[in-house]
């Protein structure tokens, strides 16, 4: 498709030989995940996927949870556990491959918002608390795929730290605060990294929104940064036509377009836009179009499924690296070869939980539980399993054979246009919808199918939908979420909370259920969903069961957590406790066995009232679709517990930074959640506070032990150099993470009392040394001055600390800096 007669490279003639039309047809999407070629100049397809933990690809028609299967790699804090550059410098080049295996040309990635918040539902996606650990991974995930040829498109820009009303949230923020904390990924990002894309946030920042943000995307990304790439908008969150292309945002996706192609010609005729303006906006795309090869792409390429091996082997070892062992007393862990029974136990222990939920979800190619993977390990005649609870959200999944039939009307009225069957009852169609055979803002469905419950007991029925639906079991109205149908935390903000009905069911009878979906043409964005969950209570039993079987065994694994129906984009969490009976389940294992390790799966801390009756924690996040075996390569010592938290747990959610009496701190009031909290975001909230965490930030143990000596810092004209002597004194061979964190002593403003200006992740074999160096810069002593727009060095003593969490350290020294100013 490419025109012999232009060589592609001449983007600026290109332009110019584009009429108006053509120009603005480049400045939205066509769909959801392409962006329209121009033929006639042979200017291609671009196509970009999801993101961050994989590949997601465009999805099988409507449904976009039904992509052909993807890798599926851990999560962002499970990454930002890493604290290992190197390594995501690999992930970033191994999802490279997995995206031009889907036909595309970018990644929507990486998360880099900040953990500002515990509650956060994207929480998960995100790599950390501190700015400098979550910039640095990001440079390093960055290169990894532009050095392939993908693009990456950090998000979101900027302010967006939870899902309460994200699409209309003003987030109020200081300009220090975002200079220092939430803007600095970003920058790094644009300066050493030279990412090729950025997605703004659907949130407003300090007013406009950021997609029509001309201080945020002119200002700070293009001017102060000199940024050269391709801005484009967060699905739906572009919302005006002439503020957001003059402002900056040069994409607006998905497509078809709703505020540019007529609109924007009319505002470029009536003088609103300029030429010149769509001139640059054009540029920037064809620009990044370039740089991933999609200007030459004709759009052909299908998406293929590639279970690569070595991905695979990545993945598992990115996992292991991720694991943080936050306690082992008595060094419970490895477990000891003496063992004969264990007991397996817990409602994570046979389900994997790989990812956390939506649009970082994908159709993974297999999922390992942690039972799998320890049955593979120690064989299964060592094992008593026991569930113990639920830990769900939505009553599980109904899976089975239904027959769906469409009708074009909002009535279930006449005859059904179009006919499908689904394996799941658990839908999100994007248009088009039904093969395009009916509107898809109004059209109906009627599914059929039956269920035959295993146990005679009370069911329950739980639906969750976007539009209307109804439920009935054999004619009788179940579950109604249509007649009082409201707006909930489910399918993006966009769906109900799950409505419940229950009934008596008899054990091995088919039931007919019938479901009635209409869609609901007001809602925002342009989709329509359900969910369907059918289940029995578990009971005391259950955990009784659970105590026996630890009680019974030389050692007791407890799989706990949450899942991604709690850790998901468009649902903050309203508790930091452990969902449903999970609690009382560890006691009561703990209290059968005092040798208890508990296994958690979370995106983010949660509250441990348990803590000190279990001997050994490992926090193992969503570590993608090897999750099992990367545990137990854990839990079996094959390989160390290498992460270290990137963000504190508190022992209460109330010593939060956010936590507040007014609730526009968090989670937000009349439209505005202010960040009162300024840069005292994560540790250096609970410093400043002096509150003692649960477990603090950069905390985590390995199976060898460390030690830091002969510290020497050496001062420089504008920074310093430090170097110290890490020395293995323990067993075996293991790794640990120096961090080196900074203080102004005599600062005139308020400082926080430790801010991590590096790190290193180090692995030493037994008795090994190794001298590690530092080499700090302005800017790692710097703050942000607002009144003068630039960063200032005070004069001064500045202390650094040295050690293996920001509140183990090991190694102190001070330096004195001149006053200095840099710019921004
Ligand atoms: C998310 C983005 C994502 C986009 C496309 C939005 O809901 O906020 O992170 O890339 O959808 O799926």
């Amino acid at each position: 498709m490419t025109d012999p007669t232009l060589p592609p490279e001449d983007l600026n003639q290109l332009v110019d030989r584009m009429t108006l039309e053509e120009q603005v047809s480049l400045l939205s999407g066509q769909d959801f995940w392409s962006v329209n070629p121009i033929e006639r100049l042979g200017v291609g397809t671009l196509r970009v996927t999801d993101g961050p933990n994989g590949a997601r690809g465009a999805g099988n028609g409507g449904s976009i949870m039904e992509g052909i299967p993807a890798a599926c790699f851990p999560c962002g804090i499970a990454l930002g556990a890493t604290w290992d550059v190197d390594l995501i410098g690999e992930i970033g080049a191994a999802l490279a491959q997995e995206v031009k295996t889907k036909a595309a040309h970018a990644l929507l990635a990486p998360t880099v918002n900040i953990h500002r918040s515990v509650t956060n539902g994207r929480n998960f996606e995100c790599f950390s608390e501190d700015p400098e650990l979550t910039a640095a991974l990001a440079v390093s995930y960055i290169k990894g795929l532009q050095n392939e040829g993908v693009a990456a498109t950090i998000k979101h820009f900027v302010g967006n730290e939870s899902e309460v009303e994200r699409t209309t949230m003003n987030s109020q923020i200081s300009e220090r605060a975002l200079r220092e904390v939430y803007l600095r990924p970003f920058e790094d990002a644009v300066k050493i990294a030279g990412t090729w894309g950025v997605m703004t946030s659907y949130n407003r920042l300090n007013g406009p929104f950021a997609s029509e943000n001309d201080w945020l995307l002119e200002g700070v990304l293009r001017g102060d940064w000199g940024y050269d790439g391709l801005v484009m908008s967060d699905w739906y969150g572009s919302h005006s036509t002439a503020a957001t292309v003059n402002a900056g945002l040069d994409l607006e996706m998905p497509g078809p377009t709703r505020d540019r192609g007529k609109k924007l010609i009319m505002a470029v005729e009536s003088g609103e836009v300029s030429r010149e303006t769509i001139r640059s906006r054009v540029l920037n795309i064809l620009t990044f179009m370039k740089r991933t090869g999609a200007l030459n792409d004709d759009g052909t390429a299908a998406e293929a499924s590639d279970n690569n091996p070595a991905h695979q082997a990545l993945i598992r070892r990115a996992g292991a690296a991720g694991t943080v062992l936050l306690k082992n007393e008595n060094q419970l862990l490895p477990l000891h070869p003496s063992i004969k029974k264990i007991a397996v136990i817990g409602p994570n222990a046979k389900t994997a939980r790989i990812m956390g939920g939506g649009s970082a979800m994908l159709n993974a190619h297999y999922a390992v539980s942690p039972h799998e993977a320890i049955v593979d390990k120690f064989g299964e005649d060592g094992i008593v399993y026991a569930k113990g609870c639920d830990n769900h959200r939505f009553e599980p999944l109904w899976t089975g054979d239904l027959e769906a039939e469409f009708f074009d009307n909002q009535k279930l009225a006449g005859e059904p246009v179009h006919k499908e069957r689904l394996s799941e009852a658990e839908v999100l169609w994007a248009p088009p919808i039904a093969d395009g055979k009916v509107n898809p803002r109004r059209f109906s469905v009627r599914l059929t199918g039956t269920f035959t419950p295993e146990q005679t007991d009370t069911y329950r029925f739980g639906v969750n939908t976007v539009g209307y639906t109804k439920l009935f079991v054999d004619g009788e109205l179940v579950v109604d979420a249509h007649t009082d149908w409201k707006k909930g935390r489910t399918f993006f903000e966009e769906g109900c909370d799950p409505v419940i009905g229950t009934l008596s069911l008899e054990a091995g009878k088919a039931y007919t259920i019938t479901i009635e979906f209409i869609s609901n043409e007001a809602s925002t964005l342009v989709y329509a969903a359900f969910r369907v969950g059918i289940a029995a209570r578990m009971k005391d039993k259950d955990i009784v069961d659970a105590a026996l079987a630890a009680n019974e065994s030389d050692v007791a694994l407890v799989f706990v957590g949450r899942s991604g129906e709690w850790d998901t984009e468009g649902s903050d969490l309203e508790s930091i406790r452990l969902p449903g009976r999970q609690d009382e389940l560890i006691t009561a294992v703990a209290t059968a066995n005092p040798r208890t390790i508990i296994v958690l799966q979370t995106g983010g801390p949660v509250e441990m009232p348990w803590d000190t009756d279990v001997r050994a924690i490992l926090q193992a996040w969503y570590p993608g679709q090897e999750a099992g075996n990367a545990i137990a390569d854990v839990l079996f010592g094959d390989v160390e517990p290498q992460g270290r938290l990137p963000q504190t747990f508190p022992m209460h959610w109330e010593e939060n930074p956010t936590w507040s009496k007014d609730p526009a701190v968090y989670p937000g009031k009349d439209g505005t959640v202010r960040y009162d909290e300024g840069v005292f975001v994560g540790y250096r909230h609970y410093l400043e506070h002096d509150l003692k965490p649960l477990f603090p930030f950069g905390h985590g143990l390995g199976y060898t032990e460390f030690t830091l000596s002969e510290m020497v810092v050496t001062p420089k004209a504008d920074g310093a150099s430090v170097s110290i002597v890490l020395t293995n004194v323990g067993l075996r061979k293991g790794s640990t993470v120096i961090q080196l964190y900074v203080r102004d002593i005599e600062a005139s403003v308020n400082r926080p009392k430790r801010e991590l200006k590096a790190f290193r992740k180090v692995t030493l074999a037994p008795d090994e040394k190794q001298q590690i160096t530092f080499d700090l810069g302005a800017r790692d002593f710097a703050f942000f001055d607002e009144t003068e727009g630039l960063w200032r060095v005070e004069a001064g003593a500045f202390q650094i600390d040295i050690g293996f969490s920001v509140t183990d350290i090991h190694q102190t020294g001070t330096v004195s800096m001149p006053g200095l100013t840099i710019p921004v």
